[in-house]
């Protein structure tokens, strides 16, 4: 069989952040170091080195900025303090100081699209009239209707109900609506407004000069809405840029006018100016745009450094549409000159050691948790599955997100009872929409130390553990063979040694079957066998491999993945 062209050609000494395995740490949930039940920095900073120790090259981390925690700090109420719930500016200092002595870059969160309702800009524009300066920060707008007692049109929380609320005047009477895309308690900033974008710059220059290493930009679509604020035509509960990828980008920017408006990417570019005053710092865009030719958009050569790749993440497991995604995903990105990312979990859908439990037409909307009253996941096939897929994305070209306690093969703690539930949209659905607790359940770190496995030395928890997190337990998995960690820790020694974050990639259809997907990264051969039946490998060195025991006919089974130097 004639081999497959090169889809992706070496890169040698590509920039770190083409490359990189970055780390999400999602600080509430990470490492308690006060014992009060919510993560914090001193925390992380005592972990640092079992981070080390798992091979990775940079750590991302959601929010840990002064707010009032209404959607877990992603309502910032003062962009350049530490949240007393996670320590003070020092503690991130201390933190980058021992990141740096280890070589782990760190990248922080910033959200630009929205504020918290405590922000001294917010509080400044609810004081002022009608029409001033502080109150053009936001999206403030006359209601419709006689009284101005509808709201300005008909866009609809991502959260769920209507993105506007009316406030109340100082006099008491009824005054304007301000959009908030999310919850009530996070209202829109108006990116047409040029001293907003001064503010970011000033907030981008300040993290930079304390030496971080880049922003992941939240909601990175969504900072400019559409001149008028018209209507949208598309109207679901679902509305998401993947419900309008089969439409032309102009009817989907009418259809849509809230995200992926043309006018963000000047926001972008300016952006990338105040990044650029400093050396080797890299953004990694969350912007929800679908297909990828249109999120190829977000990183041009003057725009963001990269993407998540959601499109990845909710592929389908199954080797066609593996296989497409990935092929689209290098070729894509590479048009505009930037490398692909790939990404299994996150802080906001459901943990894929479970996900991959669900039979597909099961699987809740991204985004959404599964309700305790859905079927069961299959716990054992999805953590089976989800080990191979994460073997085979990480063998794969281009920068890599793994998101905290995959590593432990953490599964989603989906029984969660409604009175722990804090995730926003739990409560603007009235419990409808469950939410995304279930994947930011604190990690068990040594089973039994305590209740909480030792995520602190309290025992307390700001959401419970379940009974299963013990046998997940890091101080379970260290230096055992077989274990889940243990698996992560090879696949990122291996992908270092073999240069694979920016090796030559080409499809390996003489090693596949129907059954089967390969492909071969600077001479590795990485092998996902679907199954339902085992296969034989090809001979070469076996470097990782998901099966606990390779029998000596070198067997691999399904659902299983295989690393094989060629
Ligand atoms: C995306 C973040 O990942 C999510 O957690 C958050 O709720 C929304 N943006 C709003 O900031």
């Amino acid at each position: 069989m004639p081999k497959s062209e090169i889809i992706a050609a070496a890169r040698p000494n590509a920039e770190w952040w083409r490359t990189a395995v970055i780390y999400q740490i999602y600080p509430r949930s990470f490492a308690d170091g006060n014992g009060d039940g919510i993560g914090d920095l001193p925390g992380v900073t005592s972990k640092l080195d079992s981070l080390a120790s798992l091979g990775i090259d940079a750590i991302w981390f959601s929010p840990f900025f002064k707010s009032p925690q209404k959607d877990a700090g992603y309502d910032i109420s003062d962009y350049k303090t530490i949240d007393p719930i996670f320590g003070t500016n020092e503690d991130l200092e201390a933190l980058l100081a021992k990141s740096k002595a280890l070589g782990i870059r760190i990248i922080v969160d910033i959200v630009p699209n929205h504020t918290s309702d405590q922000h001294a800009w917010f509080q400044a524009a609810l004081a002022a009239p009608e029409g001033s300066a502080a109150r053009d920060y936001y999206m403030f707008r006359e209601g419709k209707g006689t009284n101005g007692e509808l709201p300005p049109n008909n866009w609809q929380s991502i959260f769920g109900g209507p993105a506007w609320s009316r406030i109340t005047n100082p006099d008491g009477s009824a005054g304007q609506w301000y959009l908030h895309m999310f919850d009530s308690s996070q209202p829109d900033l108006n990116w047409d407004n040029p001293k907003v974008a001064d503010e970011f710059d000033d907030i981008l220059r300040f993290w930079l000069e304390k030496g971080v290493d880049g922003f992941r930009v939240d909601v990175a679509h969504g900072m400019v809405k559409r001149a008028g604020l018209p209507d949208a035509t598309i109207y679901d509960e679902n509305l998401r840029e993947r419900s309008i990828s089969n439409l032309t980008l102009e009817e989907a920017e009418t259809a849509v006018p809230y995200w992926g408006q043309p006018a963000v990417h000047d926001a972008i570019r300016r952006f990338r100016k105040v990044l650029d005053e400093f050396d080797d710092r890299a953004f990694c865009a969350e912007a929800s745009m679908s297909p990828l030719p249109r999120l190829a958009m977000w990183v041009r050569p003057d725009e963001y450094h990269q993407a998540f790749n959601f499109d990845y993440m909710t592929t389908a497991y199954e080797p066609a549409a593996l296989k497409k995604i990935i092929t689209d995903s290098i070729i894509e990105y590479a048009k505009v000159g930037a490398s692909s990312t790939w990404v299994m979990s996150n802080h906001d859908g459901i943990r894929h050691a479970t996900r991959l439990g669900i039979a597909p037409e099961n699987t809740p909307r991204p985004g959404d948790g599964i309700h305790p009253s859905d079927p069961a996941p299959d716990e054992a096939l999805g953590l089976r599955r989800a080990r191979a897929a994460t073997a085979f994305m990480l063998g794969l070209p281009g920068s890599s997100y793994l998101y905290q306690g995959e590593e432990l093969g953490l599964p989603e703690a989906w029984q969660l009872e409604g009175k722990y539930r804090q995730d926003p949209t739990y409560a603007r659905t009235n419990g409808k929409r469950i939410g995304r607790d279930g994947c930011r359940v604190p990690l068990p770190w040594v089973a039994d130390a305590t209740a909480s496995n030792g995520f602190n030395t309290t025992g307390e928890s700001w959401l419970p553990q379940p009974a299963a997190y013990r046998t997940f337990a890091r101080n379970l998995q260290d230096g055992v063979a077989g274990s889940t960690l243990e698996l992560y820790k090879r696949l990122l020694k291996e992908r270092k040694a073999f240069v694979m974050g920016s090796g030559e990639f080409r499809w390996a259809e003489e090693f596949q079957d129907k059954n089967t997907l390969a492909y071969i990264n600077n001479g590795v051969l990485v092998l996902f066998n679907f199954g339902p039946e085992s296969v034989i490998l090809p001979a070469g060195e076996v470097l990782v491999t998901t099966q606990h025991d390779l029998t000596a006919e070198r067997e691999l089974e399904h659902d299983q993945v295989v690393w094989i130097k060629l």
